[in-house]
């Protein structure tokens, strides 16, 4: 273990400072593309400035012939591309069992690495593995002469992960955040689901059965029992959020397959944003919409939020507004979600013009009230 004055020391010499806090610019939408498909990769200038995250995937769904293209096209692609102010560019690597990662941090570092904000590792399985990328990161950057540490996000997806996700959360503090991989995941816990995220048919709770004379109608026979779907990434999910508020670090969903159901997509993403997550990926530009309207608090909310705020006045005590009390741990809420839109809103002209156009009401219509 890493004594606090270390904690924040270079792990190589001429590596510049770990940072003390992960900068929190807005990442409601990691888009991923593949840097060996040249068709997508063309697209990737144009989206610049339409996503908060551009990531180029050198990991699963690029084809082992293709590691190198995919690798070689990520840096091409950063070299020629101007990513703006609003657009970070993410990549994600091999996993560190593969014959691949060595490489792929060597070359993106020394290559890009002055244009590179994160590296996600997939497959995290323990502190371990972090501490390897945070020493290996530091004597590349140094290599690099590079000014500002690149950061790293883990991927969620075995189970044994899980079981250390408040150790890979603090592991270093490179670590920027952290995002479910449900198919990983379903499959290393031996899940029996054929799905990228989302839900099942099968992973319900059924209504109490009705009693007709006096006997327990199981099979729904004089009124049918009705079922209700349940959230298979509920409990991971919960401890991801956990875990990175415990340690100043952000979660985000992971990826949804289903591109075409883009009802039940937004129900995953909403699920993870009430949670607390602050994005999601997407692997399609149908997803891209859907991820930023859901990661950007409601102007409802917002203007709601912003009259507690301003009904509170010095955020003590209690007030009453529409019959229901409001207090120092409701402001709180409100506070999340009021600094969440204000940060958004000074990259995004479109939330900044639609929350503008909710200014809340203000202290009017606050009822003194007590608890
Ligand atoms: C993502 O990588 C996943 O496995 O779901
Ligand atoms: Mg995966």
């Amino acid at each position: 273990m890493r004594t606090p004055k270390e904690f924040y020391r270079p792990l190589a010499v001429g590596a510049p400072l770990p940072l003390t806090e992960v900068p929190a610019r807005p990442s409601r939408v990691i888009h991923f593309f593949d840097p060996s498909n040249e068709k997508m990769a063309a697209k990737v200038p144009a989206m610049v400035g339409t996503v908060d995250v551009l990531l180029g995937n050198l990991e699963d769904a690029v084809k082992a012939d293709r590691k190198v293209a995919a690798r070689e096209g990520l840096v091409a692609i950063a070299k020629a591309t101007d990513f703006g102010e609003n657009t970070q560019l993410w990549a994600r690597v091999n996993a560190l069992d593969s014959p691949w990662v060595l490489d792929d941090l060597t070359t993106l570092v020394t290559e890009i690495g002055d244009r590179l904000d994160v590296v996600m590792v997939p497959k995290v399985q323990g502190p371990e593995d972090i501490h390897y990328v945070d020493r290996l990161l530091a004597q590349l950057e140094a290599r690099a002469g590079l000014q500002r540490p690149i950061l790293v996000h883990a991927i969620l997806e075995t189970a044994r992960g899980v079981a250390n996700v408040e150790a890979i959360a603090g592991a270093s503090p490179r670590m920027q955040g952290m995002s479910l991989g449900p198919a990983d995941l379903a499959a290393d816990r031996r899940m029996k689901t054929t799905r990228v995220g989302g839900g099942h048919p099968g992973y319900l709770v059924r209504q109490d059965p009705a009693v007709v004379d006096g006997a327990p109608d199981i099979h729904g026979e004089s009124s049918p029992r009705a079922t209700y779907q349940q959230d298979l990434w509920h409990y991971t999910i919960a401890r991801m959020v956990d875990a990175c508020a415990m340690h100043g670090i952000f979660p985000y969903y992971g990826p949804f397959g289903d591109i075409a159901d883009v009802v039940a997509c937004e129900d995953q993403f909403r699920n993870a944003f009430l949670l607390g997550c602050v994005g999601t990926w997407s692997l399609h530009p149908a997803q891209v919409a859907i991820a930023k309207r859901v990661f950007s608090p409601s102007p409802e909310d917002v203007a709601h939020a912003r009259r507690v705020v301003a009904a509170m006045g010095d955020g003590t005590g209690a007030v009453m507004l529409d019959g229901k009390m409001e207090d120092d741990a409701s402001l709180k809420q409100c506070l999340v979600i009021v600094e969440l839109a204000e940060r958004l809103a000074r990259t995004d002209p479109e939330l900044a013009e639609l929350y503008a156009a909710v200014p809340g009401e203000g202290p009017a219509g606050a009822e003194e009230g007590a608890r």
